[in-house]
């Protein structure tokens, strides 16, 4: 997923990951020096080749567009006035928000990275925040009635400016593939 990853899917790839280390063996146990040298260079060669190759990301992911500053100011208002109170000034969640309280309601989840907010498409995360929390008796109250649709979009563009790189990729890449409410719902 991360650039730095580099994992590959590829089944060839994996036949390549055991030459290196062949070579590196045949480096070291060959007497003649020419056989060195080649091995050394095979070596150089290999290395060149899995970089050039490589590829920077998963071929299943799609990388996220960039956030808007002017966006990004706006949603920072109205998060601070309405949303820090709970999910926490940068978006870090109430403590304990994992353990499911006596009556059976939750406490605000974080929005960084550390939640799970980015898990879900923008679809879904714009219509919590618009008609509220679907659990039963939810805490996380119905913004529709106080929030214009673009205020509510730009709180989430904020809140998307509290994930790292990977975690809006994979949200984008979400976002693409549910672009609307499926035949199942996914909440
Ligand atoms: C009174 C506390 C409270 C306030 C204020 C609040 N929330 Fe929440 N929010 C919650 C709780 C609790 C949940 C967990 C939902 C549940 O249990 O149904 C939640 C869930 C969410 C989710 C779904 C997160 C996920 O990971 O699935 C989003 C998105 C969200 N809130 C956005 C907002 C935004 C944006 C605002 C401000 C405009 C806001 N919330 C204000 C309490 C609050």
């Amino acid at each position: 997923m991360s650039p730095t990853s580099c994992h590959c899917s590829t089944p060839q790839f994996y036949n390549l990951d055991y030459m290196p280390i062949f070579l590196f063996v045949k480096f070291f146990f060959s007497s003649q020096r020419t056989r060195k040298i080649f091995s050394l260079c095979s070596l150089c060669a290999l290395w060149l080749i899995s970089c050039a190759t490589l590829p920077t990301q998963s071929p299943e992911t799609i990388p996220a567009p960039t956030l808007a500053p002017a966006l990004i100011a706006q949603g920072r208002a109205i998060y601070d006035t309405n949303c820090a109170i709970c999910h926490g000034a940068r978006g870090e969640g109430q403590p304990n928000w994992k353990i499911q309280l006596p009556n059976g309601t939750w406490l605000a989840p974080p929005h960084d990275s550390s939640g799970h907010t980015w898990h879900h498409p923008d679809f879904l995360l714009l219509d919590i925040i618009a008609n509220g929390g679907q659990s039963e008796n939810s805490q996380m109250p119905a913004f529709k009635d106080k929030l214009a649709r673009d205020q509510i979009r730009a709180a989430l563009e904020y809140i998307k400016s509290f994930w790292n790189d990977e975690a809006r990729e994979i949200q984008w890449t979400i976002t693409q593939r549910y672009p609307t409410p499926t035949p199942t719902p996914l909440r």
